[in-house]
């Protein structure tokens, strides 16, 4: 359902000091598949090129050379309908603190074109699922930064894409939300869409992912599922996969 296929992407950017221009290549000859009812997890330290990967998927950035297919739609080609096809979650999870989550859901649904009781009916049914319920009603103001994050989810998924990426959608949840999380990941993937999400954190990969990538200065290092990728580095966590990377 989403498919890479030789992506390339660099930066230009430039030293305040020396003035000199220095190329980062964010990602290098990146491909991989992740087919409908899977969840692929696109593990790598900090500055690998993971958003920058999710990024060129949901049509944010263009990739320099290669191509970006999502339900055999080429993203370039179909911008459009394919960013209709996949919900996003960025890493930054700003939302409108004066509305209340019902209010920004009805807000987003009429932003895609979404019947007005349908965006009702799915973006309640997606705050149940995340245990947020409760709070349809009340500002946002006061949330914390997990609940924030469940409204950012719902928002991503209120338009029902085939195609689910999200960029850490973990990090800074404790572990009863990061529990919620993932279990909404798994009805996702029930469901039959593909799901692509980015993380460091290595036991929820090994826990739910059916596949891992492990991206590391921009190029993709095995594809596999994860018991796979551990018989394949002779190691017992991906973690050790990490490290032996790090350190040739
Ligand atoms: N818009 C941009 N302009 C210039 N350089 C960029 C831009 N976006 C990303 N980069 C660079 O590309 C590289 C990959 O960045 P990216 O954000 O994809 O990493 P990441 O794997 O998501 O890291 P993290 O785990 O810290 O979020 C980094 O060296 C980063 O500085
Ligand atoms: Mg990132």
């Amino acid at each position: 359902m989403i498919q890479l296929s030789d992506v390339n992407k660099a930066f230009r950017v430039k030293d305040r000091k020396t003035r000199a221009w220095k190329r980062i290549e964010a990602v290098k000859s990146l491909s991989f598949q992740v087919r409908a009812g899977e969840i692929y997890g696109l593990l790598g330290p900090n500055g690998a090129g993971k958003s920058t990967t999710l990024r060129m998927i949901v049509g944010l950035m263009k990739p320099d050379s290669g191509s970006i297919r999502i339900c055999d739609l080429d993203t370039q080609e179909k911008p459009e309908p394919c960013r209709s096809l996949v919900g996003y979650l960025s890493t930054d999870i700003s939302v409108y603190t004066r509305f209340t989550p019902r209010e920004l859901l009805r807000i987003f649904g009429e932003f895609q074109g979404l019947d007005p009781r349908v965006a009702e009916r799915r973006g309640m049914g997606l705050l149940e699922k995340l245990q947020l319920k409760d709070f349809a009603d009340i500002r946002m103001e006061g949330f914390s930064s997990g609940q924030k994050q469940k409204v950012s989810i719902a928002r991503a998924l209120l338009h029902d894409p085939v195609a689910v990426i999200f960029d850490e959608p973990t990090t800074g949840l404790d572990v009863f939300t990061a529990k919620t999380v993932l279990d909404l990941l798994r009805i996702l993937k029930s469901e039959g869409r593909a799901v692509i999400v980015s993380t460091h954190l290595m036991p929820m990969v090994e826990e739910i992912c059916d596949r891992v990538g492990i991206i590391f200065g921009g190029e993709l290092h095995g594809d596999a599922p994860p018991a796979e990728m551990l018989e394949r580095w002779k190691v017992h966590s991906l973690e050790e996969v990490f490290f032996k990377l790090a350190v040739p």
